[in-house]
């Protein structure tokens, strides 16, 4: 029998797929469209790609690369990314400039307040794309309504209020929380600025995933500084698998099939795109329960159709990995070894690290390091979706110890 392993994992039959529709939506001319609206945000800045070249020589990797989300635009995550793009994209459309490349400042003056009149923007969210949307709307002076889940912390619940939003709590988990804000939004009419797509809601959806675009053109531009053509890996943390597809369709459109190895992660206990590339039938598949995880972020039961399409055909694993991975990844980017920079990374964040550092050192992981390649000629990226999102379940992981590793799973370092 086996050895019983912490990650559990899924590798994608590699067939040679059509990339055209792909190559559309995430286009280079798509991501520079989307930074030249975030590059008139007051405040915006490229944010961070950080080596950790210590790290890395411990692991036996060329390189370990972090594009660190935790300081963008003042809300901690990359998030705000594509809730900010999806306004701007909606009001330009409702304004009959949809291909325009319209003013921050425009999009503020009372002329265009008086045209578009009062607009309600909702959505439902774990958190940090409520708070994104939320920040958004107020930057324009839209109103926001944002649905969480009861499992949502005060904390998450606070940083959107912060942001002028009202917040309605959702019985049940993030799924029910966006069935209800569909419900009331047509009740109310109000405008859905959703990161899932559902059907015939595609348009925002996808909007949402080419404002992550903005990120990838920075790290590509990062990349490059560095004489560094591209990653040779990718692992990228998934809830609805929204910002997956956007990762991993980008570097599709530019690399085509010589795209970096792309590795999908999700928590064991909100497992919906590993569920659903393991039933093999080209679906989404939808998990219930509580989707009760640490990282908040990715504890979604149902895929977006439309990043699943994505995924499908392009991504190479799909793993899912226990909490308590994700809490030694935040640990590990805290306290770095000499000579490597500190990353402030929450649990969402944190969790692909993590995934690497036990496929590479945890005993029966070898076969999943060996089908990705993974060896010293290795440049591996990671996202730090997140900063210290939620202060205090930050604390109990980095300074009191919660989610151990358990003892059998130490390695030997
Ligand atoms: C910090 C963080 N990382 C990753 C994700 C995953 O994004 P997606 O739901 O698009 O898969 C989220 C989603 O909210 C998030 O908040």
């Amino acid at each position: 029998m086996e050895p019983k392993t912490p990650i559990s994992w899924v590798l994608r039959d590699k067939k040679p797929h059509d990339l055209t529709k792909i190559k559309e939506i995430f286009s280079v001319e798509q991501a520079r469209k989307a930074r030249r609206f975030h590059r008139q945000i007051p405040g915006y800045k490229i944010s961070p790609l950080k080596a950790l070249p210590n790290l890395a020589l411990m692991m036996g990797v060329g390189g370990i690369w972090i594009k660190d989300e935790a300081n963008r635009l003042e809300l901690n995550s990359f998030k705000v990314l594509g809730g900010s793009y999806a306004l701007y994209r909606f009001i330009q459309e409702k304004l009959g400039i949809p291909g325009e490349d319209t003013s921050f400042a425009y999009l503020k003056s009372k002329e265009v307040r008086e045209r578009l009149g009062d607009i309600t923007f909702a959505s439902a969210t774990d958190g940090n794309h409520g708070r994104g949307i939320a920040w958004a709307a107020k930057q324009l002076g839209f109103k926001c309504v944002i649905y969480v889940h009861s499992e949502t912390s005060v904390r998450r619940i606070d940083a959107i209020k912060s942001n002028g939003a009202i917040v309605k709590v959702v019985e049940g988990n993030y799924d029910d929380a966006v069935e209800q804000v569909i419900i009331d939004a047509k009740t109310y009419g109000w405008d859905i600025i959703s990161d899932t797509s559902w059907d015939n809601y595609t348009k925002i959806p996808t909007w949402i995933m080419q404002g992550y675009l903005t990120m990838l053109l920075e790290a590509q531009e990062q990349f490059s500084g560095q004489g560094i053509v591209k990653p040779t890996h990718i692992f990228v943390q998934a809830g609805v698998g929204a910002l997956a597809a956007s990762v991993i369709g980008y570097y599709h459109s530019l690399f085509g099939n010589k795209a970096p190895v792309c590795v999908v992660v999700e928590p064991d206990k909100a497992p919906c795109l590993y569920e659903s590339a393991l039933a093999n039938d080209g679906k989404p598949h939808t998990i219930g329960g509580s989707l009760n995880t640490i990282m908040a972020g990715l504890a979604c039961g149902e895929p977006s159709p439309i990043a699943w399409e994505v995924l499908k055909e392009t991504a190479d694993a799909f793993i899912t990995v226990p909490d308590y991975i994700a809490a030694k990844g935040m640990r590990v980017y805290a306290t770095p070894l000499k000579g490597d920079p500190f990353i402030v990374s929450g649990e969402s964040g944190a969790v692909t690290l993590g995934a690497m550092i036990s496929i590479l050192k945890q005993n029966g992981l070898e076969p999943l390091k060996e089908a990705l390649n993974l060896d010293q000629n290795s440049q591996v990226l990671f996202i730090n979706t997140e900063g210290n999102t939620d202060p205090i379940h930050f604390r109990q992981i980095i300074w009191e110890g919660s989610n151990p590793v358990p003892k059998e799973c130490w390695s030997n370092l």
